[in-house]
This record gives structure tokens, sequence and C-alpha cells, in this order.
């Protein structure tokens, strides 16, 4: 089994991420029979303007893969734009990719219901996402629920040309666990995202994150009333740092009541603190040699191109361009 995945270097990495992807990475570089994980800086170009910002972004974000336990000698990391056949891949794909199955992708949908302009690189998004996945004959994808969309157009794109040009792409499937599939924000709603500005960061420092931590929304219920922990927002980030028993201890104090939202906050704080602690060193570390990190990723760079070369060769052969 082959896992793959990409991640923007839009900004830093927040929670969501980690639980929702960036952990599910390092879980399966050890399960997967090999395993492929990418930064995303030619889908970050549809919002990141600005050269000196994007070559940071996609080292801080190297660097935070890394800290976070992603090992080069199990899994290949690698930059999206030093592999040129996905590019080339994405062409192929796109000459049998209905407009009306793009239309209907939530980042081009979001953005023109808004009213506002969308250029033909976010429209075209999810088939350059498709190449991303089907150059490596991908198997499973780690990411949180938001991209399965994305992950079910690739494996229709995958079956077209199939379907047209004989057995040439692996159908890819998407890997989404139950219990992180989508992170709340602070803000007591929805999904947390950079876009909502409601996120944690992961290596944010200790005493922001905390100050966050204290401002996540809560309902103004009084203390002594029994609550239920599955519908509170706060309990599931405590969820993702807690061990099984400290988080069936914590719900049975919701459900008996009598507690204050700022005792939780105050055991999430010291847990997440914790949580991060080592990676954190680790992260203080490679910010000192970010030249070795740039030695991993050209490393990974030509064994990804290795799989890439020889899955575009496949396809072109298949539809006649070669
Ligand atoms: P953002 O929404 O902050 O811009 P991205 O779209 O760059 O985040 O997401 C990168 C990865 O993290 C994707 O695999 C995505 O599914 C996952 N992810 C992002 N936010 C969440 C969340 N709140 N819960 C679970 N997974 C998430
Ligand atoms: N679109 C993904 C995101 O915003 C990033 C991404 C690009 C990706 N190519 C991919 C994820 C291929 C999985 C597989 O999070």
């Amino acid at each position: 089994m082959r896992a793959l995945s990409g991640i923007q270097p839009t900004g830093r990495f927040h929670w969501g991420n980690y639980f929702g992807a960036i952990r599910q990475y390092i879980e399966l570089q050890d399960r997967a029979d090999e395993s492929f994980y990418f930064i995303a800086n030619l889908h970050a170009l549809t919002t990141v303007r600005n050269a000196k910002q994007l070559r940071q972004n996609t080292l801080d974000a190297a660097i935070d893969l890394l800290a976070l336990g992603l090992d080069p000698k199990k899994a290949t990391l690698f930059v999206q734009s030093d592999v040129p056949e996905v590019s080339e891949l994405c062409w192929l794909l796109m000459t049998i990719t209905g407009m009306g199955l793009l239309e209907r992708c939530h980042a081009y949908k979001d953005k023109k219901a808004k009213g506002l302009a969308a250029d033909a690189g976010l429209f075209a998004y999810p088939a350059l996402m498709a190449a991303d996945i089907l150059i490596y004959d991908s198997d499973v994808v780690p990411v949180g629920e938001d991209q399965n969309q994305h992950i079910e157009v690739a494996r229709d794109l995958a079956g077209s040309f199939n379907h047209l040009f004989g057995e040439t792409f692996v159908l890819p499937k998407a890997y989404i666990l139950s219990d992180s599939a989508k992170v709340p924000g602070i803000d007591g709603g929805g999904k947390m995202s950079k876009s909502y500005g409601n996120t944690i960061d992961v290596f944010e420092p200790v005493k922001d994150a905390k100050k966050k931590i204290m401002r996540i929304a809560t309902d103004s219920r009084p203390v002594e009333e029994p609550k239920d922990p599955e519908t509170d927002c706060l309990f599931q980030l405590y969820s993702l740092f807690a061990a099984k028993e400290q988080r069936q201890a914590m719900a049975e104090t919701y459900r008996k009541g009598g507690f204050g939202y700022g005792l939780v906050k105050k055991e999430l704080a010291d847990l997440a603190e914790r949580y991060f602690a080592e990676p954190r060193e680790r992260r203080a570390e490679l910010e000192k040699k970010p030249d070795e990190v740039r030695d991993v990723l050209a490393d990974g760079a030509v064994k990804a191109r290795k799989k890439a070369a020889e899955v575009l060769l496949r396809a072109q052969t298949a539809c006649g361009v070669k």
C-alpha cells in the first residue's frame, strides 16, 4: 500500500492540520509500504503572491513536518514544484475533466458564492491535486474531511482515463479518521481554519496558545448544570490530547455538572504544552540547520521524480502523446 498527501505552505500549521492530517502522515509512514509527502507550493500560489514569503513558508512547512515526526528514512518528503512531471500530467487530466465537475468543487464554488473573482488556477486546483495523487500510484491519501471531495475527483478522473485509454492509474482512497476529521475552531463553531482566524498553531509560543485556549468559546450555563460532552467543542479539543482514561473521566465530570469550563481549559493547556514539547525542541534544532532540511527535500525530490516519470510515461503512452 502506498500513502501520499500534500499540504499547502500558506501559513503555520494549526491543531486542525496536525490532528486532521499530519498525525496520519506519521502513522502511515510506519504502516505503508511506501509513503510520499509533499509541500504543495503550486497550490499555494493561488493564495500567496509574494516570492520571499512563499519560499520561507515552504521551508517552515518542511521544518514543522520533520519536527513533528516525519522521518525521511521512512517517508519521501519533497516540494511539489520540484517534480515538474506533475504539471504535465495535470494537462493530460484537464483534457478529460468536465467543467461541471470543477464547478462543483468547493474552493472555487465558495469563492464564486462570495462574489469574488476566481482565477483559472483555483478553478483547476482539483485537477492538479488529482495529478499529485495519481502520479505516485497512491492507494491511500490521509487528509481531513474537507479534502474528501478532491480525492473523489482524483478517483473519478483516474476511472475516466482508464476507461478511455486502458488501465493506467491506481484508484486512490481518502484516509480520514472519524475522531479528527473536523477539528473545531476556538470560536465554538465550524472547523478550525486559517481562513476563519480561529486557530491555535502547533508551534505558537506556549503563552500565546494558553491565552487562546482560555478564550475558547463555551456556553454560559451555570456551573452546577450537567453538560453533554459530545456537543461541546472544548471537550472535542481536550479529547484530541487526552489519553482514553482522562477523556472518560472528563466526560463523566461533564455529565455530573458542578465544574467550570476554566478548569477544562487549564487542563487542556497543560496537555497541549506537554504534547508538543518534544517537537518544539526538535524544531528549534532544525531551524538552526536549514541547509540540512533543504538536502532532505532535494533527496526526496529525486526519489519522487523517479516514480513520477514512470507513471507519466505510462499515461503519455496510453493517450498517444508518446
Ligand atoms: P486551512 O483550512 O487552515 O487552510 P488546509 O486547507 O491547508 O487548512 O489543510 C491542510 C490539511 O489539514 C488538509 O488535509 C485538511 O483536510 C486538514 N485540515 C485543515 N483543517 C482541519 C480541521 N479543522 N480538521 C481536520 N482536518 C483539517
Ligand atoms: N488541497 C490540499 C489542501 O488544501 C493540499 C493538496 C495538494 C493535497 N495536493 C494534494 C492533499 C494531494 C492530498 C493529496 O489541503
